[in-house]
């Protein structure tokens, strides 16, 4: 085994089978990791390569289709990606269960990204913010010179508005650039245009500009979902008024918020990663979305209609496109985006919410009646008999001994396994 290092000069120019091999010799792996880590699977190490920087390989992440779902009247696959059990199952179980009472109409608020330009060193901040309020077109044209592409294809600037904040070392002015970023994500874009308008924001104002960036908080493109489910479809009155006393608890507690937007989020996420999409600029704006009255919230809102049926809403960012990063680059990314049929931005973010809704209305109704361990276990107990050596059908037999024994461990599936064989 080499020397214990972190240092390795020259690491990021190597091909990846060779940088999987320096870290092979560092951390001592053998000769079967390394072979594992070779096979990148349905992403090529090249494609891998040109990503992100220091690949050595891959990290395969299930993909399943949720079924079920009609949104605005389409009958809709929808391919999620996570390794969470469950998950996708949720989906299909909430889908069905509001499937005939219209499944899930949904909206867009638009497609407009902020982009924050921070300017520092102005004594007069509201003087400073009248000047460059005043500058409207001039900003107007070095955006969308900055991607003319983007204004051809009906997007680009639409708006300026300006902050002043009080930092704690002075007063700060917030130019927000507000960019209609159409089918593109709009980061690389939004970015761009900050960085090409800060200067002169620096010169009209005589003030120093600092941060150029976008902000994840994209309360300028939230999606929106609703769905009905009558009481019958979801086992009852009683199981109504469980699942609104459990969405009551999430909106007066931000302990409990967290884990029932987690859960929102386990649906979204998944499809956001199956999609290609940025994961990590979704999740921050959905939870600095969800505390913007100043307290963490849900995400959701459950009530109860005139005649008697539970009815749902989710509405939050969903910064998505289809025009650049992985989900042109993944090859996986494009065959799920053909499995759901999207061809728009704003089609995606759609559905999207809808997944996001459906994953709220499954947690509920699983806390509300069996609690949340039951239809986890099924998939837990299959998990742990492939992890006791169980193959083909001796993973649903141990499986099911597991569950119906009650307890899932390995030692256990094990024995049923030696037990099974034994009979065999
Ligand atoms: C688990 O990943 C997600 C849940 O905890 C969500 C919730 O509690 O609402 C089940």
């Amino acid at each position: 085994m080499a020397e214990k290092t972190s240092r390795i000069p020259g690491f990021f120019k190597l091909p990846p089978q060779e940088r999987l091999e320096r870290v092979a010799e560092i951390a001592g792996l053998d000769e079967a990791a390394v072979r594992h880590m070779s096979d990148t699977g349905n992403l090529s190490a090249e494609s891998a390569d040109a990503m992100i920087e220091n690949v050595i390989g891959t990290m395969n992440v299930p993909v399943g289709v949720a079924t079920n779902l009609i949104i605005d009247g389409e009958e809709t696959l929808v391919p999620m990606a996570t390794e969470e059990s469950s998950v996708v199952a949720a989906v299909s179980n909430a889908a069905r269960q509001c499937r005939d009472s219209g499944g899930f109409h949904t909206a867009m608020s638009g497609a407009l990204m902020i982009a924050q330009v921070q300017l520092v060193d102005v004594p007069n901040p509201e003087f400073a913010r009248l000047q460059i309020l005043e500058h409207r077109d001039d900003i107007r044209a070095i955006c969308d010179e900055t991607d003319p592409v983007l204004s051809q294809h009906g997007g680009g600037f639409r708006d300026v508005e300006v902050r002043v904040l009080e930092g704690r070392s002075g007063a700060m002015v917030v130019t927000h650039l507000i960019i209609d970023t159409r089918d593109a994500m709009g980061a690389n874009a939004v970015n761009s245009m900050a960085e090409a308008v800060a200067p002169a924001i620096a010169q009209w104002t005589g003030g120093r500009t600092y941060l150029r960036i976008l902000s994840n908080l994209a309360d300028r493109r939230l999606a929106r979902a609703r769905a009905t489910w009558t009481p019958e479809a979801i086992g009852g009155a009683s199981v109504r008024d469980g699942m609104i006393a459990a969405y009551d608890f999430a909106e007066v507690d931000p302990y409990r918020a967290a884990t029932h937007n987690k859960g929102i989020m386990n649906g979204v996420s998944a499809v956001v990663l199956a999609t290609g999409n940025d994961t990590r600029a979704v999740e921050a704006g959905a939870h600095a979305y969800a505390a913007q009255t100043g307290s963490y919230r849900s995400l959701t809102r459950w009530e109860v209609d005139a005649d008697g049926n539970l009815t749902g809403t989710l509405e939050m960012p969903l910064a998505v496109g289809l025009i650049g990063g992985a989900t042109r680059s993944h090859p996986t990314a494009r065959i799920c985006l053909d499995i759901m049929g999207v061809t728009t931005a704003e089609r995606l973010a759609r559905n999207i919410a809808a997944v996001g809704l459906a994953q709220n209305f499954a947690a509920l109704k699983a806390l509300a009646t069996t609690g949340i361990q039951k239809g986890h276990m099924a998939l837990h107990a299959k998990n742990i008999a492939v992890m006791a050596g169980a193959t083909g059908d001796e993973v649903d037999a141990v499986a099911q001994e597991l569950v119906t024994g009650g307890t899932v461990r390995v030692d256990i599936a094990e024995a049923v396994l030696a037990r099974l064989r034994g009979q065999g």
